[in-house]
């Protein structure tokens, strides 16, 4: 079968998650299987394209990872417009990586990653390389895709963190206060507080007061609740801060001294009422181990997608998921904004209705 593209390159970027491995597996085995394509695999994000570090990849590689956690292209931070500053001889990295490119004789490049990577898939798209992006990020705030990779296994993570919570906080008469990823957006918070039952749900979206918050213990403990479930997002600012701008929020939250949200709330939650509380940060569990059953189809129809755009030559897009089609989006008009939590989100009446708290 005849294809616009013949070789092309892979990386994976930004943090890790559940279902890389399988949405690799799903474009390079047909790029492979269906096509007789070859695949070069950059060894940690873009990184690998501005070292040129990196390697042609052989089937077996792309065998019996559908289930893997983690990348097994390996992943960094690297930005490469972020810093200007000359990376070798006069060049900046955006030029290695163009060089790197037409030296490997590639015909497009493959990027898995959230919004830092598909913001910077746009440029080099801008720069004249053929970019093809599948959405990948636990938090899904990525904008153009109804859900991306990753969320889902880190939802089944932090349900389960929250199951785990309610014997403990029941046997000893607790308040949890259990913090769950999402600087920006409150998705995984969100879906995770509905699905484990928490009291209290804080997301980035909704500031909360503290006066709130509490008010809301206090009465579930006069009904004779002996414990409280309060899900709080990383990102989740009270009314007070959200006035303030971020480097204002930083330096306030540096002052106080917590390690995180959840430590300052349970300090709250007990300096305003008789509640003994405690915090669990679900932190990189979140991130680790197999993906859903979810996340394994959705990576894999992600995967597949992205190499019908590479046969056909359709570039600077990002594969999507609307209304559970798997489609493409221009990469110019996903690519540098956020998909936050619409504060009348659906699952958010749907939690208000059955008494839980958003802190406002
Ligand atoms: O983008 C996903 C995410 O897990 C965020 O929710 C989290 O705040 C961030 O990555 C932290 O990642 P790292 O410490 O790897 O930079």
């Amino acid at each position: 079968m005849s294809s616009a593209t013949k070789k092309f390159g892979i990386l994976t970027s930004g943090g890790d998650c559940p279902g890389l491995n399988a949405a690799i597996r799903g474009v390079v085995k047909p790029a492979f299987g269906l096509y007789g394509m070859n695949v070069w695999g950059s060894r940690g994000g873009f990184r690998g394209m501005i070292t040129g570090d990196g390697h042609w990849l052989e089937s077996e590689e792309v065998s019996g990872i559908l289930t893997r956690g983690g990348t097994i292209l390996g992943t960094s931070r690297e930005k490469p417009f972020k810093s200007e500053k000359d990376s070798k001889e006069g060049l900046h990295k955006p030029d290695l990586i163009v060089e790197n490119y037409k030296k490997l004789g590639l015909d497009a490049l493959v990027v898995l990653g959230g919004n830092g990577t598909v913001k910077t898939a746009n440029l080099l798209s801008e720069a004249g390389l053929n970019v093809v992006a599948l959405p990948k990020t636990i938090d899904n705030d990525l904008w153009g895709t109804d859900m991306t990779f990753g969320f889902h296994s880190a939802l089944d993570v932090a349900t389960e963190g929250i199951d785990r919570l309610h014997s403990t906080a029941d046997s000893h008469n607790r308040v949890m206060v259990v913090e769950i990823m999402g600087h920006k957006a409150g998705w995984l918070t969100l879906y995770s507080g509905l699905a484990g039952g928490g009291d209290v749900i804080l997301i980035p979206e909704i500031p909360y007061n503290i006066n709130s918050v509490i008010e809301h213990l206090g009465k579930r403990s006069s009904e004779g609740k002996n414990f409280s479930i309060v899900a709080v997002a990383e990102g989740a600012v009270s009314t007070e801060e959200a006035k303030l701008g971020k480097k204002e929020i930083r330096k306030k939250r540096a002052s106080e001294g917590y390690p995180s949200i959840s430590y300052r709330l349970a300090q709250e939650i007990e300096a305003h009422s008789d509640a003994e509380a405690r915090v669990t940060v679900l932190g990189y569990l979140q991130r680790g181990g197999k993906p859903s059953a979810y996340d394994r189809i959705l990576s894999t129809r992600f995967g597949t997608a992205a190499l019908d755009l590479l046969q056909k030559g359709e570039y600077g897009k990002m594969v999507a998921l609307e209304d559970d089609k798997v489609v493409a989006k221009d990469l110019s008009k996903v690519a540098g904004k956020l998909k936050l939590v619409p504060t009348d989100h659906d699952h958010i009446r749907t939690a208000r209705m059955i008494g839980t708290c958003f802190g406002d």
